[in-house]
């Protein structure tokens, strides 16, 4: 169902400055969701941008998924396997959440991996590319072999 506005207003599209009001986001966001694809408009017959309602929930879920650290390519990813002729529904949601939430599990872990580094670092400070976990996170130079791998034979 449609809900009218404070006017009595049912029409089904709304322009730049009706998103940005309700959707608490700047119109100057809005734009540059729009270049990079993540919402849709229209034009008027004035030349005037017009956004179909569903551009609000749309808004919503890019906003949750940015506050959870999601990259925008990601996100910009997700939206454009959706088709962007009807509002995003319940289901979408709860697959775009539910694939965000594992994304945002692996960033704990891998954050927690990395302070836990941290701590053995504090009180040493040896930044030892043998002994540091976080100088030489991956011993990127043990494939190359024992000794000295930094510089180039002549
Ligand atoms: S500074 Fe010594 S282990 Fe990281």
């Amino acid at each position: 169902m449609t809900k009218k506005d404070k006017h009595g207003d049912i029409r089904r599209e709304l322009s730049v400055g009706e998103v940005a009001a309700r959707s608490g986001v700047a119109v100057s966001t809005l734009h540059f969701y729009e270049t990079k694809g993540l919402i849709h408009s229209l034009r008027n017959r004035g030349n005037q941008r017009r956004y179909p309602r569903g551009v609000l929930r749309r808004v919503a879920v890019i906003k949750v998924a940015q506050r959870t650290g999601i990259p925008l390519a990601d996100i910009q990813a997700a939206l454009a396997a959706l088709p962007h002729d009807r509002p995003l529904t319940v289901h979408d949601w709860a697959a775009l959440s539910e694939r965000w939430r594992a994304s945002l599990t692996e960033r704990i872990e891998k954050l927690t991996a990395l302070r836990d580094q941290l701590t053995s670092c504090i009180g040493c400070g040896c930044l030892s590319m043998e002994d540091c976990p976080l100088r030489n996170p991956y011993d990127t130079l043990n494939a190359r072999g024992a000794g000295p791998q930094l510089i180039e034979p002549t």
